[in-house]
């Protein structure tokens, strides 16, 4: 168990002493943290939402991108579309209708897939993993595979550059918590995966330092008859996911982690009843994250804290950025409309500044930030 001291946070002027809860009337909540949501934070109580602006100019503003509009990339996961990287992640958007020709195999760091659409199996050196829309499949480095689509797919390539995905740290809620560690899937050396391995050619295109190399065999290298071992592919569905949540506390987005990286996290917004505590805030508190570059991509459902965003859409909150509910969610502060979310999303917290490629560029809404206007503001333009 580990040991904190206790600290002793202040409390000047008309604020609450209960983050999230029972806001001094009148008054809009605001988080300012550090290492995104594990360190010191304040919670600021203002007059006006700190998202009323009327006015925005220059880099630091909100970002949306609509991956339904990118075309092309289909031709294996070195095709797909970079979004947004920086040096210790790569964020692509990957569409495959029908079964990859060449196998891959990324040097560069372990992969992490979010299956947004499609189905199919995937096989890999250590045999055959079948898949559907919302699996998380990651990839140790260096694994070589490919899939069989029979739907296409179009999917979240996630890349630890030179590192290594991980599991959180549940902490006090104990290893079986959110999903036990017994519901990752491993692939299997079955019938469908010996059936592949045929004398038939097959090139590899190996991924080193984002440069692609090709190695031909005169037969399937898939070609194992077994393994043993404590490395291997695994897969999780948004669906094996039992998010924790509090009746009486909205829980930060760190509590909704899956898995981590040594800069960078991946969370899992799944569908879970709404607080019911009338004292507790029932959507995102306002906050700057002021560590972390902030991405979200909108899987499934109805995203209940924003407006104008539908499925396979992408948000970037940089660092800096104070957000929170947009206007017309904000109604819903104390009161829900509804018993419980339904929305899926995956988000990416970065903590280094990420670039936001070409490809994400040509797809911008650059109206988003306008999205934040208030009605008033809106009218008043
Ligand atoms: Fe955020």
């Amino acid at each position: 168990m580990a040991k904190n001291w206790i600290s002793l946070p202040r409390v000047e002027g008309t604020a609450s002493r209960q983050a999230h809860v029972n806001l001094p009337p009148g008054t809009f909540e605001r988080e300012m943290g550090k290492e995104g949501f594990f360190g010191p934070a304040t919670h600021m109580y203002h007059r006006h939402p700190p998202t009323g602006w009327v006015e925005f100019e220059g880099p630091l503003k909100p970002r949306a991108f609509d991956t339904v509009q990118l075309k092309g990339g289909e031709s294996g996961p070195w095709s797909a579309e970079l979004m947004l990287h920086n040096a210790h992640l790569q964020f692509r958007l990957w569409r495959q209708p029908k079964a990859m020709d060449h196998l891959v195999r990324n040097a560069d760091g372990d992969e992490l897939l979010f299956i947004h659409e499609g189905a199919g199996d995937l096989y890999c050196d250590y045999g055959r993993l079948a898949f559907r829309d919302g699996d998380y499949i990651m990839l140790p480095r260096s694994t070589m595979w490919r899939i069989e689509p029979s739907a296409p797919v179009t999917a979240l390539l996630i890349e630890a550059t030179n590192d290594s995905f991980r599991l959180p740290d549940k902490g006090i809620l104990g290893e079986h918590a959110i999903f036990d560690p017994a519901m990752l899937d491993t692939p299997a050396m079955d019938a469908a995966f010996r059936a592949q391995q045929t004398e038939d050619a097959w090139a590899v295109r190996v991924k080193r330092r984002g440069q692609i190399s090709t190695i031909t065999y005169p037969f399937n290298p898939l070609d194992a008859t077994g393994w043993k071992g404590n490395l291997a592919p695994v897969k999780i569905n948004w669906r094996d996911i039992r998010p924790v949540l509090s009746a009486r506390y909205h829980v930060p987005p760190s509590a909704h982690s899956t898995f981590v990286a040594s800069r960078f996290v991946v969370c899992t917004f799944v569908p879970r009843p709404f607080e019911t505590d009338p004292a507790a805030l029932k959507v995102p508190f306002f906050h700057n994250n002021d560590d972390y570059d902030e991405v979200l991509f909108y899987h499934q459902g109805n995203f209940f804290s924003r407006d104008n965003i539908h499925a396979g859409m992408i948000t970037l909150h940089p660092c800096g950025f104070t957000h929170g509910p947009h206007p017309k969610a904000l109604k819903h502060a104390f009161a829900s409309a509804k018993p419980e979310t339904d929305e899926v999303a995956v988000m990416l917290d970065a903590r280094d500044a990420l670039e936001i490629a070409p490809a994400a560029a040509s797809v911008e809404n650059a109206a988003y930030v306008r999205s934040w206007l208030t009605p008033q503001a809106k009218a008043a333009e």
